[in-house]
């Protein structure tokens, strides 16, 4: 089923075309904050859940049915890409990702795999029932991690608070990591121009962990990767969002590899941000995660304070800083969600 979404708020401001009201989808919507999630989670693993098919559908389309958000986001993992190159990938609860046998040296790189789209394949079929489940009503949103956020995990073997690993590899063997960044750069190409071709409507890249890198190392060991990874998407009509934590910060140098739209932090004031970026380019933000445990009446203060700021601009989605943490009250998210859809 093609899904044409040209018409939608998502995707026209996305392209920073007029809209009644902005857009409004949050990152991590389908996941622990809501009881559905975990009626779901408690029958399969993480990994089986993206695995299959009917279930990844099943969990992208909780937040469709029951928050009324603008976009749907596929359900999967940025660390998809790493097991498919040979990482052997596992999710614990409260450990987090691990790759259990973590690229340290050049054999380790030499060993990973490229051209492994087939390795991937469930993921172009659960965008296909996706999209028959969606049936037209709103845009649905593809994703992979950036090369360096990828990287991080492969190198470390999982989470990391300082990504010491990482950065002495950047620092001690440029060379190397430059092999191993370019080969997760092919895969991700691939990658996303599969989701394009099995129909997501727009692409978001997650460079979660660039706030650890300086300016001159985010510049040669992730922008330029970013950039090449989108100018080889067979993009035509969907949109590309690049979103980092840091883009208070990279927000300049991440408009210059030519998303449609930068996902800003909530660091930074979102107007003054959109206004240092080139014309054409939309924002998508900036709301701090924690303002969602908060008070009802603080919720709608922070969206009108928002929203007040970027009235009579084309090219807002709103959206989080960050992702929505678990323990977030649902409650507190259908509220911001239906604040959001009712400002005037
Ligand atoms: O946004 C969505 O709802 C779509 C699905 C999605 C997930 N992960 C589901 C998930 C998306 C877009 C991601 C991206 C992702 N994965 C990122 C980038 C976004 C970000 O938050 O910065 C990163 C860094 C990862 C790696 C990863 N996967 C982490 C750090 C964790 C959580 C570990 C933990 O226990 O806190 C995961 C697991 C994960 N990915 C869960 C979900 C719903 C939780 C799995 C569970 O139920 O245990």
């Amino acid at each position: 089923m093609i899904n044409n979404q040209k018409d939608s708020l998502f995707i026209k401001a996305a392209f920073s075309e007029p809209t009644e009201r902005p857009p409004v989808w949050m990152m991590r919507q389908a996941g622990r904050f809501m009881k559905e999630y975990w009626e779901i989670k408690n029958k399969y693993s993480f990994l089986e859940m993206c695995k299959t098919p009917e279930i990844a559908a099943d969990v992208t389309m909780l937040p469709v049915d029951l928050l009324g958000i603008d976009a749907a986001i596929l359900f999967s993992d940025i660390l998809v890409t790493g097991e498919a190159m040979g990482g052997d990938l596992s999710f614990n609860q409260g450990v987090g990702p691990r790759f259990a046998n973590p690229v340290r040296t050049k054999a380790d790189v030499e060993n990973l795999a490229t051209g492994v789209n087939d390795r991937l394949q469930y993921v172009a079929d659960a965008i296909k029932v996706i999209q028959q489940r969606l049936q037209g009503s709103i845009p649905l949103i593809g994703f992979a991690g950036a090369p360096f956020t990828v990287m991080s995990y492969l190198v470390e073997g999982g989470s990391s608070k300082d990504f010491k690993l990482t950065k002495l590899m950047l620092h001690n063997e440029p060379e190397l990591a430059h092999q191993l960044l370019s080969k997760i750069a092919a895969v991700t190409t691939d990658y996303l121009n599969l989701q394009i071709e099995a129909g997501v409507n727009a692409l978001q890249i997650f460079d979660s962990w660039a706030m650890a890198l300086s300016w001159d190392d985010y510049n040669e060991f992730s922008h330029r990767y970013i950039q090449q990874i989108i100018a080889g998407l067979n993009r035509k009509d969907i949109p590309v969002i690049s979103f980092c934590k840091g883009s208070s910060v990279f927000a300049p140098l991440m408009a210059e590899a030519k998303p449609d739209v930068v996902s800003i932090d909530w660091n930074v004031d979102l107007l003054d941000m959109k206004r240092r970026l080139p014309a054409g380019i939309a924002v998508q933000g900036n709301l701090d995660p924690h303002i969602l445990y908060a008070d009802k009446k603080v919720i709608k203060e922070r969206i009108y304070r928002l929203f007040d700021r970027m009235k009579g601009e084309n090219g807002f989605i709103f959206n989080l800083g960050h992702g929505i943490m678990p323990d977030i009250p649902f409650d507190n998210v259908k509220y911001a969600i239906e604040v959001i859809k009712e400002y005037k």
